[in-house]
Parts: C-alpha cells; structure tokens; sequence
C-alpha cells in the first residue's frame, strides 16, 4: 500500500480537526475531506476499512458514534446525513474523555476560557491547547500535548524486532493508561464506567493498528509491539508512519480481547 498512500498535507489553523489521531490523519491524507467539514459517513466507513482494516460491523458501529455526536443533516441539494465537522467529536463527555494517552483534559476550562458568540455559526477550527467553550459547551483540545506524548515515549521499554529503539509493548501502554488515568484531579472526575471502556479500548485500537508481532493470548499478548517512530509519526504528527503497511482486520471482537489483555498485562 506506502505507494498509494495520498501525500501527508498537515492541517492548516482553519482546517477542523478532532481529538482522534485515526481521524486527523485520514484528513491529513486526504482519505476524508483535509478541512475536516462535512463528511459523508459513507466515505468515513470506507476510509477505515482501506486504510485502517477495520470490519465493516466495526466501521460502521464507530461511524455511527460519530454521527450521534457530530450528526446533521445537509439540505442541499437533497437530505443527506453528515458529520458536521471533525472539531464538533471534541464536545466532552460524549466520545470525548478525559485521561486521553496524548491529549490534555478538557477540564481546565478555567485556564483558558474562550466564548463564542451565540449566533456564530462559523465552523471550529482547531482549539486550543486548554479546555473551549463554544455556547456554553465544552470542547476538549484537539492537537496532541508534547509533553504527553513524550511521557508516553518514555513508556517505550519493550525490545522492537524492527527498530533500534525500544517500542511500546502491552504492559507499557498498560502502565500509561493507569498514569493518565491516576493523574484526573480532583477524583470525583473520575472517569465513568463507559469513558473507562472507551479509553483502553483506544489504547487496544493503536496495539491493532499500529503494532507488529502476534498476541501471545497465553501471555497477556506479549509479543505485540508499537515502534517509537510509528507514535511520533502517528500520534505525534498525525500522520501515516514511514514504514506504514495496512494492518491485519480488525473488529469490535479483537478490539475487546486486545483491551482484556493489555489490563491483564504484566
Ligand atoms: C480504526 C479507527 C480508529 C482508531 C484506530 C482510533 C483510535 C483512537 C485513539 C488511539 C484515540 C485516543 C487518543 C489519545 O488517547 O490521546 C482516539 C480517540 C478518539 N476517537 Fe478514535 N479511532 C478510530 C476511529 C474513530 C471514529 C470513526 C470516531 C468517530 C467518528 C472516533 C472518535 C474518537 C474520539 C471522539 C476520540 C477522543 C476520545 C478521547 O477523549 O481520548 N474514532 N481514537
């Protein structure tokens, strides 16, 4: 497939992105349209699954969650359903969570308080590095925090076949998720049953999409490995990493049993 691969564009200060790296970097290939406005869910659905592997069920199940968050429909020239824009799937506590591996809280609103007229109607670029409300709704940063991502890297400890680095293997993304999720303050803002769910079911995602080696299923899936270059490249910069080749299918079942075993990592 890296022959085919569309040319990385980064986004622009007015291009909409949403706080999914998988998402980003479909927009950032071109897969679905670069300035992340309207999108078809059609052409989302088959973006997973050319890009990503991910089943049909699979595909259509997320794209699904992405409609019920960011839906409209688009009157002209007949209805069609639509994503409205990449930026409107940072609205929290929807898909939304806090405790995200490379993306800062949407919680210190405070920080970085900033208001849109009620009327605007214009789309939402990218936000900003802290917590946005637009009418009176909380957004969650949508570009990747340096310093979480290197503290993420610094997770990296497990010999990769590939690479002279070490990479991120089952028991280090384990450790990361519990980081992130032990640094939420105060612990009343905990996350929630489902948001816990969502969020080892993205790190299952990135040991899917990204890893090689096979899941050792005898042994908490050791065996499976991210490369350092394919975080940087991928969570990092939001793009497809260098050696990037079409992962092996993947569903809603294999995403749920890479979840069970990274919690039963060592
Ligand atoms: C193969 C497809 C996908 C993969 C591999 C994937 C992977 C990920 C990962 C790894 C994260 C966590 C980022 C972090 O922790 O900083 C994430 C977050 C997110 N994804 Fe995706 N994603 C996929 C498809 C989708 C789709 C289709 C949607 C919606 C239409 C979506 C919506 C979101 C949202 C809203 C978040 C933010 C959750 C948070 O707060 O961390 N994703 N995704």
């Amino acid at each position: 497939m890296s022959t085919s691969i569309p040319p990385f564009v980064p986004a622009r200060p007015t291009d909409s992105r949403s706080p999914c790296p998988a998402l980003n970097v479909l927009a950032n290939h071109g897969y679905i349209p670069h300035n992340g406005l309207d999108i078809s869910p059609i052409q989302l659905i088959r973006a997973l699954q050319t890009v990503y592997n991910a089943s049909l069920p699979f595909s259509i199940f997320i794209t699904l969650a992405g409609l019920w968050t960011a839906g409209y429909i688009k009157w002209t020239p007949w209805p069609k359903l639509r994503i409205r824009s990449l930026h409107a799937l940072a609205l929290h506590g929807v898909i939304e969570h806090d405790a995200s591996l490379v993306h800062e809280n949407a919680l210190p609103i405070h920080l970085s308080l900033k208001s849109f007229p009620s009327d605007s109607k214009s789309p939402t670029p990218h936000s900003p590095q802290s917590g946005e409300e637009i009418k009176g709704k909380l957004y969650a940063p949508t570009s990747p925090s340096p310093s979480l991502l290197a503290a993420l890297l610094s997770d990296c400890t497990t010999p990769h076949p590939t690479s002279p680095n070490p990479g991120l293997g089952m028991s280090d993304i384990k450790r990361a998720r519990q980081r992130r999720d032990k640094a939420i303050s105060p612990p009343s803002t905990k996350l929630d049953f489902v948001h816990e769910a969502f969020a080892w079911g993205e790190s299952a995602k990135i040991m899917c999409v990204l890893g090689v080696g096979n899941f050792d299923e005898d042994n908490e899936g050791s065996g499976r490995v991210v490369s350092a270059e394919r975080i940087k490249a991928w969570l990092g910069e939001e793009r497809l990493p260098d050696d990037w080749t079409r992962p092996e299918p993947f569903g809603i079942l294999k995403t749920n049993n890479v979840k069970g075993l990274i919690q039963k990592a060592a």
